[in-house]
């Protein structure tokens, strides 16, 4: 595969390479800097050559949707119903208009924190109040546990929005975790939504669970978030699919106002099947790299001992603690200014984050070296002053 240079990448149009000034490297936003799978070029392609870009019939929708379904079957064991599936222009679409079809103002949605930050912007810009279930973070890595959850749903939690695998931890949760948060959910008649956006890039010997797929019971009160959009790289042009685990559900997301949910597109649409028909060998050769990319990345931690870190079990982040070096600013702060290199902010994840920052290592080797390197020098820095 042709590597790009730092020019090159640099003079790309998408947010990841634009946000900062030209001699910082970006390591933040979650797209990685692979060019996309040239099955879905080809498709996306012919879409636009085709020039019949009028609202997209059902019938690809359909056709999407089967992918997805047999997409999930095959990779995860996992067959939702296809009538019971919508396409959604993305992901925070669809956990956005799951808070506004299943719960009321005011009510509380729980979010396992530290967690990816816009599902708090979803919450409180609908009126309804974040209610949190802390992971726990052990010796073995970070934990949903049944107390947290029961704090949270005696805080008046109505709705658990799950992100599995987890942002910015890296956890897949194993089927004992997911059975503990089934039975909560039954227990306290929660709906859950569970974001599986990730669910393509789990490593060895790790593997996704579909919570809907743990059993019926919790299936009845799930609505489940994919997309193709993080493993295919394809924020920008994808979409997205909610499967709904009983016709009752995907009817009262039915009846959300037509123009809340707007038109996915026909490239987006396209674009996703081809990823789910066709894109599998694509990603296996991506997940070879990123597992690489994973590796040298923890190998670097464990030279710079100082900074805390748990091997993500899925995604292309790795959730660094740097507290324990004492810096008098936050690490995505202090990286950027002395290392030129931008890391997302911990503390934007939420209570759990402060002190943290996370590393997108979905890029070329080169990068990524390039990247520690510039981060071995901010650290470096930090022992001379200490
Ligand atoms: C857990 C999680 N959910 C949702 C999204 C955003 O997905 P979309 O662009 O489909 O809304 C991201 C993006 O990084 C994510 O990490």
């Amino acid at each position: 595969m042709h590597e790009p240079s730092l020019a090159d990448l640099r003079s790309r149009v998408g947010k990841k390479w634009r946000l900062y000034e030209a001699d910082v490297i970006p390591a933040w936003v979650a797209d990685m800097d692979f060019s996309p799978a040239q099955v879905i070029v080809d498709a996306v392609r012919s879409f636009l050559a085709e020039g019949d870009w009028g609202y997209v019939d059902g019938r690809e929708h359909d056709r999407m949707i089967e992918a997805g379904v047999a997409w999930a079957t095959a990779r995860h064991g996992w067959s939702p119903a296809p009538s019971e599936c919508r396409v959604v222009l993305d992901v925070m679409q669809g956990v956005a208009a799951s808070i506004q079809a299943f719960t009321q103002p005011g009510d509380g949605v729980i979010i396992t924190n530290p967690v990816y930050h816009p599902f708090g912007w979803a919450i409180e810009s609908s009126d309804r109040a974040v209610v949190e279930a802390p992971l726990t973070d052990r010796e073995d890595g970070f934990r949903i546990t049944r107390a947290a959850l029961e704090a949270a749903v005696d805080r008046g939690g109505k709705m658990l929005l799950l992100c599995n695998p987890h942002n910015p931890t890296g956890r897949v949760f194993s089927a004992t975790e997911l059975a503990v948060v089934a039975e909560v959910a039954s227990e306290a008649d929660l709906i859950v939504v569970s974001d599986e956006i990730h669910a393509d890039l789990v490593y060895e010997p790790h593997r996704h669970i579909p919570i809907a797929a743990l059993a019926p019971a919790i299936a009845d009160r799930c609505i489940t978030l994919v997309s193709p959009s993080k493993a295919f790289n394809l924020a920008g042009v994808g979409c997205a699919m909610a499967a709904f685990g009983t016709p009752e559900l995907a009817a009262r997301f039915d009846e959300l106002p037509f123009a809340l949910l707007g038109h996915p597109t026909g490239t987006g649409v396209r674009a996703a099947t081809a990823a789910w028909e066709l894109g599998g060998p694509w990603l296996d050769e991506l997940r070879v790299r990123l597992r690489a990319n994973r590796d040298t990345v923890s190998d670097w931690v464990g030279e710079n001992r100082q900074i805390g870190h748990r091997v993500p079990e899925a995604t292309y982040l790795a959730w660094l603690d740097f507290r324990p070096l004492h810096w008098s600013v936050e690490p995505h702060e202090r990286l950027l200014a002395k290392g030129r290199v931008a890391l997302s902010s911990g503390v934007q994840f939420g209570t759990g984050g402060a002190g943290h920052a996370r590393l997108n290592f979905g890029t070329y080797p080169a990068v990524l070296d390039e990247i520690l390197h510039r981060m071995e020098s901010a650290l470096a820095e930090t022992r001379l002053v200490l």
